[in-house]
């Protein structure tokens, strides 16, 4: 497994982390045995979000996490908040008592890292800082991000933080890369031109902020994994042939691919398989080429200008 350096904290966070939006309808032996498979591959890094099936994801984790006290400091523990009731919403009320709802559910002291789920367009940048402020002094938030911002949202935002912001987590795979279109289209009169997040990944890669990929198998907005799917025949050939040149399976091949993009990046897994969790761990292990990875965003049917 490979590592990088996610906020002030001292232990390095696993470049695969496991997403558990999707663990809800787990038995409590299938998710030890998920976690533990986890962290026998050397995945240190565990994704929530207080919407997750509810609040039931993070329950049945927390649920674990009393059983075995012992996990807590082998895991680092992120979650996310902003979205309720068809809204999304910085008020500082709200960050605080949805916080105080994670720990409880969590049954934890505290996460490692909070992020803000959806940019609120009423957020007011004094009222986060209060926000996080208050979470950190108590104790209960070590790092604090964002999800799914723009680098004019980060700015606005980042100004008023006195901590600044460690982690974005945007949407991205190898069948999903607006974030990359535009700036390879730069000048150019095509669709892929248009720039819709204003160098968001330049932005964070400024800043030294992590930047954590969701839906990395995944085609559009949850439309299903492109991994064998008939859709994308051009872009699983040219992921089978890679697979098979570096040993892994395909899935792997296109972590890999978010793995190299050269900043602090995290991919976020979501799948509830213990064997594919472990092919994931495998991405790591590798260093695709720079023509590899121009062959699989070329794959995906992406044009080069
Ligand atoms: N910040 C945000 O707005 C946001 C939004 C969405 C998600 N997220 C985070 O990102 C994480 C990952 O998202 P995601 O679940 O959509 O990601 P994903 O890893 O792209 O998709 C996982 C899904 O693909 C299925 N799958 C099919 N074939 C697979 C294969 N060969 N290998 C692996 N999985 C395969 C999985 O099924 P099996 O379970 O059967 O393997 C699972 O249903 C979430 O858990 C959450 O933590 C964040």
């Amino acid at each position: 497994m490979k590592y990088v350096k996610l906020g002030n904290i001292n232990t390095p966070v696993s470049v695969i982390g496991v997403g558990c939006m999707r663990i809800a309808g787990m038995t409590s032996s299938q998710l030890d045995h998920y976690v533990h498979t986890a962290l026998d591959e050397g995945i240190n890094f565990f994704d929530h979000a207080d919407i997750y099936a509810s609040g039931k994801s993070e329950e049945i984790f927390g649920e674990l996490l009393s059983q075995q006290p012992a996990l807590r400091n082998k895991l680092y523990l992120q979650s996310k908040c902003a979205i309720h009731d068809s809204m999304y919403d910085f008020s500082k009320d709200y960050i605080l008592s949805s916080v105080d709802g994670i720990l409880k559910r969590l049954k934890v002291s505290h996460l490692d890292s909070l992020l803000l789920h959806r940019p609120d367009a009423l957020m007011e940048p004094d009222e986060v800082e209060e926000a996080f402020q208050t979470l950190k002094k108590s104790g209960k938030v070590l790092n604090f991000g964002v999800s799914n911002m723009n680098r004019f949202q980060m700015e606005f935002l980042g100004k008023r933080l006195s901590d600044g912001l460690a982690v974005n987590q945007l949407q991205m795979s190898a069948a999903h890369t607006p974030l990359i279109d535009a700036g390879i289209n730069v000048n150019m009169m095509n669709d892929a031109a248009v720039m819709r997040d204003a160098g968001t990944l330049e932005y964070c890669r400024m800043n030294d902020m992590v930047i954590q990929t969701w839906s990395p198998i995944q085609k559009g907005f949850f439309g299903g994994t492109f991994i064998g799917s008939e859709e994308y025949k051009e872009l699983n050939s040219v992921l089978d042939d890679l697979a098979e040149k570096y040993g892994v399976t395909n899935d792997a091949v296109a972590y890999a691919w978010l793995l190299r993009y050269p900043a602090k990046m995290q991919v976020i897994v979501g799948t509830t398989n213990s064997d594919r969790l472990k092919n994931a761990a495998n991405a790591a292990k590798v260093e695709l080429t720079r023509s590899e990875w121009y062959q699989i965003y070329r794959a995906a049917g992406n044009q080069l200008p």
